[in-house]
């Protein structure tokens, strides 16, 4: 008679079975809704940065936000899809949606007295923030999710990597190994209310 389980690895099948329990679609469904509404927050506030840019850098970085507006705007049907497929529901509601963003609203650590951005500066380390929060976002659901979310987190990780090193090259500063923030993004609080990664 045929043992029908010649040749497999109980162990190893143990193993794979704890991790498919361990992170399950549902298990997603809050990460992506933060990050859904992230996206969208630092697409509004990429738009705001590509029409009220001023000084001597003004056309490549208008063009820059350009480039990198198209690229968030590109990814939310994907994400939103996703968190679908999960089984969660968007944010019906414009206030829904900013409470869930892990992307403080227009505030910077490097704006003027007003709390707002003012020089190209201020845009560039704004959206900074921004970038760096998701792609922390990204990196801590990629790290414990379901496949399927999985191939879609690292994509979105690499993508906000990208910006930020974009970014972070116009203010003239060293591009790190990751542009992953091992830290939360300055203006987070003990509770992370502002800039909340997960
Ligand atoms: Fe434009």
């Amino acid at each position: 008679m045929t043992d029908l389980y010649e040749g497999l690895d109980f162990e190893l099948m143990a193993e794979c079975t704890l991790l498919a329990e361990a992170a399950s679609p549902e298990d997603a469904i809050t990460p992506l809704r933060k990050a859904l509404a992230g996206t969208q927050v630092l697409l509004v506030q990429t738009r705001i940065a590509h029409w009220n840019v001023t000084g001597s850098d003004f056309t490549q970085l208008h063009e820059l936000f350009k480039g990198q507006y198209e690229e968030l705007q590109d990814s939310l049907d994907e994400i939103a899809e996703r968190l679908r497929a999960c089984g969660g529901v968007v944010a019906p509601t414009l206030g829904g949606l900013i409470a869930d963003s892990p992307v403080a609203d227009l505030r910077s650590t490097q704006a003027d007295d007003t709390g707002e951005p003012s020089s190209a500066k201020d845009y560039v380390g704004w959206l900074l923030v921004g970038h760096q929060a998701l792609s922390e976002l990204w990196r801590l659901l990629g790290a414990d999710c379901d496949a399927g979310t999985a191939d879609l987190a690292g994509r979105r990780q690499a993508a906000h990597d990208k910006a930020a090193w974009m970014l972070r090259s116009t203010l003239g500063e060293q591009s790190k190994p990751s542009d992953t923030p091992t830290e939360q993004p300055a203006g987070a609080d003990d509770n992370g209310s502002e800039n909340e990664v997960v």
